[in-house]
């Protein structure tokens, strides 16, 4: 059986691309739906990515502290610590569940229908769900937009059973913590959940093809400290180094390495191996040829910069496109998709300007160019550094690893990119991407006030050194 409803935009994905942008249309006018076929809304962000993973990393964080007398030091005192793994999952679990049911609850008071199935584009400007039930329903439409997101890229050759060998999605859920954790790929999965399961007692080996941690765009000064610091944390790291294959061996897994270009072959034992290479779009059964799209090489959906696919009125963002696979740059690009699809004005997104975090103690984050695109680029730059050690808020309070490092056009002083390793990274970067989007130089940064004591002033005196050559505090 099937009905047929008319609409002016269907969405096929609830993530955080496809579910902002189906709220921004609502708003915006649109008669809107959005298909989404697993039983929560909110996609890989919300269900098995970003907030269940920043739960386990903030306890896990705080059962460290306890564990290894960052508390004591601090005259908090107590016999024991104990680690309750079914109560620290269930409080992942429920901050899951609370975000994405408020999805739920923002499409009802914005009037986006929801309707749960797998929706595939069934000819121009009609959308089939197919239901649990088996029944489908045909959606008309005048426009399609496409956030069907990422999937896990699997390793050739190693079964994923989300028991013992595991992607992320497993690595949330694990029933007891490893005695010893193998991870393919020193990424930003494999550090963050690497982390977790260090902190929880598991010995972490991260396997890395590449020379360096922390996965693309990252700065080499920032990844070799940053190296340090979690090596010192107790996470063991093999660089330069590629898996060939692993195989399960009576209750354990037997991972064979070697040398990134060939030679010196070991094995590594270990109970637990998580599987973290990075993600590919997820385009299954979505339809694509019956409109004439196609995907390139690395199985993106093409668009161009309206994100228009080949077909009229169909569109894409999101992990399903170019681009880095972020949350925040997915939404973005679902806000302005819509809006241009409504005001017919081309949309603008400056993809130098998207921040990227690494939520590890402490976090990492960078905008714009490192030091090596410069170099590359041949752009003259200067450096302006501050250490985290001279600012008084982190030092107050015992934080004081890391730095700030703001790279700035030689020539003109406009921020060019900036890098830092400190306790709230995550959070500062928004300052500096900020600073950026508005063509900001750093003298711009250094002459605003900021609060005292912050984190934030540690950006303001790196701004300052990058301009007049001295900070006031280093
Ligand atoms: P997705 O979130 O993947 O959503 C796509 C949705 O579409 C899914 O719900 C899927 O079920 C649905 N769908 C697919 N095909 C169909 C179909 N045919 N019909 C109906 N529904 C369909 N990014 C950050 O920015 N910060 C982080 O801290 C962060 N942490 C992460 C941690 C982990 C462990 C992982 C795996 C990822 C993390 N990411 C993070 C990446 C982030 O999750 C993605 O970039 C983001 O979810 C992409 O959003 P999206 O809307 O494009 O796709
Ligand atoms: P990634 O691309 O960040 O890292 C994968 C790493 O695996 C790279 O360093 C790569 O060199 C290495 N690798 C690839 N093949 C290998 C092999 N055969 N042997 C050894 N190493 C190998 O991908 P990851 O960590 O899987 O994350 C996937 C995506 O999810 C990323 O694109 C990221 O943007 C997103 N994500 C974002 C987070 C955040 O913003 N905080 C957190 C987690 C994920």
């Amino acid at each position: 059986s099937s009905s047929k409803q008319q609409f002016d935009l269907v969405v096929i994905g609830s993530g955080p691309g496809g579910y902002v942008a189906a709220i921004k249309a609502a708003q915006l006018g649109l008669k809107t739906a959005c298909v989404e076929k697993n039983a929560t809304y909110g996609g890989t962000c919300l269900n098995v990515g970003c907030i269940p993973s920043k739960a386990m990393l903030h306890n896990s964080h705080l059962y460290h502290m306890a564990q290894h007398g960052e508390l004591k030091k601090r005259g908090i005192e107590f016999q024991n610590v104990s680690l309750n793994l079914p109560v620290f999952l269930k409080q992942k679990d429920d901050a899951v569940k609370g975000l994405t049911s408020g999805v739920a609850y923002l499409f009802k008071s914005n009037k986006v229908t929801g309707v749960r199935g797998h929706g595939s584009i069934s000819g121009t400007g009609e959308v089939t769900v197919k239901k649990e039930d088996g029944s489908s329903e045909i959606l008309k439409t005048k426009n399609i937009l496409i956030a069907v997101g990422s999937e896990v890229t699997p390793f050739p050759g190693i079964t994923i059973d989300e028991e013992s060998i595991v992607s992320s999605t497993g690595a949330l859920s694990l029933k007891q913590v490893p005695k010893k954790m193998v991870l393919i790929g020193a990424g930003v999965i494999g550090l963050e959940l690497g982390s977790v399961w260090s902190r929880l007692g598991a010995d972490v080996t991260c396997v890395e093809f590449l020379s360096n941690i922390g996965g693309v765009g990252i700065d080499m000064e920032v990844s070799k400290a940053f190296q340090k610091i979690l090596t010192k944390q107790g996470l063991k790291f093999k660089l330069d180094t590629k898996v060939t294959g692993a195989e399960k061996s009576g209750d354990g897994i037997r991972v064979n390495v070697e040398g990134a270009k060939g030679g010196n072959g070991e094995t590594l034992d270990c109970d637990t191996l998580l599987v973290c290479i990075g993600r590919r779009p997820y385009t299954k059964e979505l339809g694509l040829d019956s409109v004439g799209i196609q995907l390139d090489k690395r199985g993106r959906i093409e668009v161009d910069k309206n994100f228009q696919t080949a077909c009229k009125g169909v569109y894409a963002i999101g992990d399903c496109i170019q681009g880095p696979m972020l949350a925040h740059k997915a939404e973005d690009e679902g806000i302005i998709c819509v809006e241009s699809i409504v005001t017919g004005h081309e949309p603008h997104i400056d993809y130098n300007c998207v921040p990227s975090v690494i939520y590890t103690y402490p976090e990492v984050s960078w905008v714009g160019k490192s030091e090596e695109q410069l170099k590359q680029e041949g752009i003259k730059y200067k450096v302006g550094r501050f250490p985290m050690a001279a600012n008084s808020r982190a030092k107050t309070i015992n934080e004081a690893e890391g730095f700030v490092k703001v790279l700035s056009d030689a020539k003109t002083d406009r921020i060019l990119g900036v890098h830092m390793i400190n306790s709230v990274a995550g959070e500062l970067i928004n300052e500096a991407a900020l600073a950026m989007e508005y063509g900001a130089s750093c003298e711009d940064v250094a002459r605003v006030c900021h609060a005292h004591p912050t984190w934030s002033e540690s950006l303001k005196e790196a701004n300052l050194q990058a301009y007049f050559g001295k900070a006031i505090n280093f």
